[in-house]
């Protein structure tokens, strides 16, 4: 049908005969002459019909945004002055000889051509329009070349590529299953895959050495612009390597990735720095460096002063008192720390205390309340100049990391303090367990090795022990995370009893890893990269809906399909199931 890309014709074709199909991006009619642009996924190019040719021009007169065409005709240069550099093919005109409707376009509902503001619903609902435009085009090439890239890297190191199941027990990865009833055996249910951890540390124990896959994961958990239902991960896992070992390759892969798709060169190699000082310096285990605002704990100026809101958290073990200093913030107003106020209340915190160094003295609700030499202190410690302002957060220590972790991006954003540029880097000894109500779970997941030489350290102090677990962040973004293993049956059901999770239960969902490891289990370990904020970074996009083709929404429904949908009643019969009517809140 064609003998060109529209967007591949240049001046290499002048004087030849092309044929060329795509669609009518827009059509214009000059002084007896009708210009189209024709479009397709290589770029535009202009076609030019004479009226010299009635039959031709008629059917070209009729030709609207969005008709699939094909046209015959003559590439010349064009006149002068009528050059578009901005075209790859902005030199060059084909001169229309013949001329093809393939098929016809109702009225888009929005403009392919031309930016416009569109809400995202509609966007979603006619995507395969919306993939149309130019961004998003670019958007689903950067992609592909991201995953062409990573095949390539893993390919020629000896990686091989292997599925795993999609209809297969639950995985967990802190987040609800998808579930699939069966039809062959009534009441069951199998889950889709959280992610492929059980079945790449299976694939470690069959001896493959060496395994990625580019994998759908499918979790159902609350949506936030970086996290959709169903995700891909660039899944790997390897044998016989330290975690220094599995990151050294990782490293080259990102860095080489940044090389040779952005012309970036990322440091080498990227930094380390440990779960508890990322905490204590960015209150988050995903730091952005971009940023230079650092938090700094005062609680111990804090102890002995009257302001029960400060001394409380400074006395007590799992509490934390900290300073954010913003230089030249004194002149944030009311209005702005009512709304920082606002805004980390959402992470918890019951206030947002300040003190504005102005020329003329110190001025904040708090001062009366501190001590002189305190507040002395304070300043001394963050090094607050005239002009600044610092915040504090008084809390629970979770509550406060949170809290001015997210106050310090905000403010850093608000204030134009983001440097450019990318800053990667690991964030490396992360403790093995958290506590939530008292409970323990996993940080990373179950399957991590601790970091104990003997596994009657497990009892002693949980909650201390680190875990050999490394996550890649990049610019405030985790886009990867990733542990060495247990590899041996004792150490495995030694940490699901930690985890509350019986002997009982450890056989009935983990029972085949549990055999598996008894079975000449290598050490190992890996990571999985998220594909798609990957590729949201890489093209600056604003959220991971932008990167995908057919996204979910916030609610996880799809507006195209309509997804998900009640089924026929004869299927719900066949698969045993009967729905229940969902009680209304009272
Ligand atoms: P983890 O749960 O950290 O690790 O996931 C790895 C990476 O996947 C991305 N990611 C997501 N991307 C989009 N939407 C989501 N809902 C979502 N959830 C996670 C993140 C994250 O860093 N099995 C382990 C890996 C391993 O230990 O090898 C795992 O899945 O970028
Ligand atoms: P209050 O005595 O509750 O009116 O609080 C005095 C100041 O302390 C106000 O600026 C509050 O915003 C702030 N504040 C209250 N609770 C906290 C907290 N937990 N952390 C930081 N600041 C707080």
């Amino acid at each position: 049908m064609r003998s060109h890309y529209c967007g591949h014709v240049t001046t290499k074709e002048l004087d030849q005969e092309v044929k060329l199909v795509g669609w009518v991006h827009r059509r214009r009619d000059h002084g007896g002459v009708i210009f189209i642009d024709l479009r397709d996924r290589e770029g535009l190019v202009q076609i030019v019909i004479a009226p010299s040719n009635p039959t031709l021009f008629k059917l070209a007169e009729s030709l609207r945004n969005e008709f699939v065409i094909q046209v015959k005709g003559r590439v010349r240069r064009r006149p002068d002055g009528t050059v578009n550099r901005d075209l790859a093919t902005g030199e060059i005109e084909v001169e229309g000889i013949e001329l093809n409707i393939l098929n016809r376009s109702e009225p888009p509902p929005f403009p392919i051509g031309e930016y416009n503001e569109i809400g995202e619903e509609t966007r979603l609902k006619y995507r395969y329009l919306d993939l149309r435009r130019p961004e998003m085009l670019y958007r689903m090439k950067f992609r592909a070349s991201i995953t062409r890239y990573l095949r390539r890297f893993l390919d020629d190191r000896g990686f091989m590529d292997i599925e795993t199941p999609f209809l297969t027990k639950a995985t967990p990865e802190g987040a609800r299953d998808y579930l699939v009833p069966s039809r062959t055996k009534p009441g069951c249910f199998f889950a889709l895959p959280q992610s492929p951890q059980v079945f790449k540390q299976l694939l470690m124990m069959s001896g493959m050495d060496r395994y990625y896959q580019i994998v759908r994961c499918f979790r159902d958990e609350d949506l936030r612009a970086d996290r959709q239902p169903e995700f891909t991960q660039l899944d790997i896992e390897t044998s016989f390597l330290s975690e220094e070992e599995i990151q050294q390759p990782m490293e080259e892969m990102i860095r080489g990735m940044f090389k040779e798709l952005l012309n970036v060169e990322l440091p080498n190699p990227f930094p380390r720095m440990p779960y508890a000082e990322a905490m204590a310096r960015y209150g988050s285990d995903k730091p952005d460096l971009r940023i230079s605002l650092e938090l700094v704990d005062v609680a111990d100026l804090l102890k002995d002063v009257e302001f029960k809101v400060f001394s409380a958290p400074a006395n007590d073990p799992h509490g934390r008192v900290t300073a954010l200093c913003v230089p030249g913030g004194a002149d944030i107003s009311r209005k702005e720390i009512d709304d920082y106020t606002n805004y980390v209340s959402v992470f918890g915190a019951k206030g947002l205390a300040y003190i504005k160094y102005n020329a003329d003295g110190l001025q904040s609700p708090i001062l009366k309340f501190i001590p002189e030499a305190a507040v002395k202190a304070i300043l001394e410690r963050t090094k607050a100049k005239v002009g600044d302002i610092i915040f504090f957060g008084a809390d629970k220590s979770s509550v406060v990391s949170d809290a001015l972790g997210a106050l310090r991006l905000r403010v850093g954003h608000d204030r134009g303090l983001v440097e450019k540029g990318w800053r990667p880097l690991w964030v490396v000894d992360f403790p093995m367990f958290e506590t939530g109500d008292g409970r323990l779970t996993a940080c990373h997941h179950p399957f991590t090795a601790p970091k104990i030489k003997d596994i009657s350290e497990l009892s002693q102090e949980p909650t201390k022990i680190l875990a050999r677990a490394y996550d890649m962040v990049l610019n405030g973004s985790e886009i990867g995370g990733g542990s060495v293993r247990i590899d041996s049956s004792e150490l495995q059901m030694a940490v699901f009893r930690l985890l509350n999770i019986s002997e009982e239960a450890a056989q009935e969902k983990f029972g085949h890893l549990l055999t598996a490891l008894k079975y000449g289990c290598p050490p190992h370990g890996g990571i999985a990269f998220g594909l798609d904020r990957l590729a949201m970074l890489m093209t600056d996009s604003t959220s991971i809906r932008e990167v995908i083709a057919f996204p979910k929404t916030q609610t996880a429904t799809c507006p195209l399909t309509d997804a998900p949908s009640q089924v026929d009643p004869a299927q719900l019969i066949e698969l045993g199931i009967r729905i229940h009517k969902k009680v209304e809140d009272k």
